[in-house]
């Protein structure tokens, strides 16, 4: 063996019990007592939890996008990933008009293959059907291992939305050929006609970014995007749910039968839409927007009776200057913030509270996006898949800081929180790559994730 972690309390989605976790070739090759050491490096895991890394299923690295590119490249990303013990991302590249989805899922391989320190995944966010040439090509990125693809019903000025008929052709040949659809859920033309009145009365302030994308703006597409999934029987996956009135039609739609999977991200569990009112309000600014406390109870609520199936950060940062240039203009403020490195630590201290049990969070965290988007290799501590492993200290405390954490921006929403438990031990494949508080691993480290399809 390469590497032994002794002593440990292994959670998964579904148990919580004491055994030894034997490691050989980046996998995990046996889980019991009393293995010999033979020249293995030893982890004495002794009054602290092992978890299998969390797979952050949406992530925005180097993006072009709100006039820049968010801050954080693959390496920084993923660097920052592993050190809040997450062992996979999912990035979603974005398909320039009339370019083909391979040609860019290859492009991002080539950074990525140079840069990503823990191990990555691709979602193809699909803007242009290249007059149909990409409906065919999507059956063979399925064979290249990307079997979920976005589109976005926002982001006309951007050059990334998609009509419903776009949408509705998407998810029928997802279907087909066993990939899956996911989904950007706001109304552009009800943010629009928000946004022109707020101009002419000049409302500028962070706060209305948040009431030209209200609660209902986000409950339309939500309600669409199903309704269009059900009347194809098509799988959907709505990423960042904020919103209580889609979420619910989202779980009346599983409750019937279909397959519709909801991802929310930690952003709308802690914070509400009071945050635009504060004087850094532009630095919260994403979309969809955090919504009201009702719609927060909703998510929570929801998260501990199954309503919602993965966390996913939606991380997508950008410096204060950037921020900045939205000061006098909500329009202008790039929409997106950081996350990568506050995910699991932050769902693991509300399980730490009591809030939700150890078993949810590595559910909703590694197991749940593992299955849903076909990362066979990932998301369980079980013999045969690959030593992705977090050692969790519910003792130690953290403050979340600029200062401390390990990406390329320059201020983060999550500033000041305070956690009780924090990871203090990432593995990649058996590779130690995060170790109390610093990145030990290294660029290149990371491998492609070929995922299987749904069928
Ligand atoms: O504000 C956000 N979420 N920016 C990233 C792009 C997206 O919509 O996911
Ligand atoms: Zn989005
Ligand atoms: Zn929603
Ligand atoms: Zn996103």
């Amino acid at each position: 063996m390469d590497l032994l972690i002794k002593n440990g309390t292994i959670i998964t989605s579904t148990e919580t019990y004491q055994a030894d976790i034997a490691v050989k070739d980046g996998i995990i090759a046996a889980i019991g007592k009393d293995f010999p050491e033979d020249g293995a490096t030893v982890v004495d895991a002794q009054g602290k939890l092992v978890l299998p890394g969390a797979i952050d299923a949406h992530t925005h690295l180097a993006m072009p996008f709100g006039g820049t590119i968010s801050a954080d490249s693959y390496m920084s990303g993923t660097r920052a990933a592993a050190c809040g013990g997450v062992t996979t991302v999912f990035d979603y590249p974005v398909q320039r008009k009339g370019m083909s989805i391979l040609e860019l899922v290859n492009e991002k391989k080539a950074v990525c293959e140079k840069e990503a320190c823990i191990d990555y995944a691709l979602h193809c966010c699909i803007t242009d059907l290249n007059g149909g040439a990409i409906l065919e090509e999507m059956e063979k990125a399925v064979e290249e291992g990307i079997s979920s693809f976005k589109c976005f019903f926002v982001y006309k000025k951007e050059g990334m939305m998609v009509d419903d008929g776009t949408f509705a052709k998407l998810l029928l040949r997802a279907k087909e050929i066993g990939a899956m659809i996911n989904i950007h859920a706001e109304n552009p033309d009800l943010i629009d006609l928000n946004i022109e009145q707020f101009q002419k009365e000049g409302k500028t302030s962070a706060w209305y970014h948040y009431l030209s994308r209200p609660e209902f703006v986000e409950a339309e597409a939500d309600k669409r995007a199903i309704h269009w999934a059900k009347s194809l029987d098509a799988p959907l996956y709505i990423v960042h749910m904020a919103d209580k009135e889609g979420l619910e039609a989202a779980i009346d739609a599983k409750r019937d039968g279909y397959e519709v999977f909801v991802e929310t991200c930690p952003q709308y569990l802690e914070f509400t839409s009071e945050v635009y009112k504060r004087e850094d309000g532009r630095n919260f600014v994403c979309s969809p927007p955090m919504k009201g406390q009702e719609s927060q109870d909703a998510l929570w609520k929801a998260i501990k009776t199954g309503g919602i199936d993965t966390i996913a950060t939606d991380h997508c940062p950008f410096q204060s200057y950037e921020k900045d240039w939205g000061k006098d203009d909500f329009t202008k403020i790039p929409n997106g913030c950081a996350g990568i490195e506050n995910m699991y630590p932050y769902m693991l201290a509300a399980a730490n509270e009591g809030k939700i049990t150890f078993n949810k969070v590595v559910e909703l965290c590694s197991a749940n996006p593992a299955k849903i988007f076909g990362c066979t290799q990932k998301g369980s501590i079980t013999v045969g898949k690959d030593a992705d492993i977090v050692i969790y200290d519910s003792e130690k405390d953290f403050t979340v800081s600029v200062d401390t954490m390990h990406s390329d921006y320059d201020h983060t929403i999550w500033e000041g929180k305070k956690l009780h438990g924090y990871p203090v031990m990432t593995f990649s494949r058996g590779k130690l790559v995060y170790k109390d508080g610093e990145f030990v691993g290294k660029p290149g480290w990371g491998q492609f994730v070929k995922r299987v399809g749904r069928k």
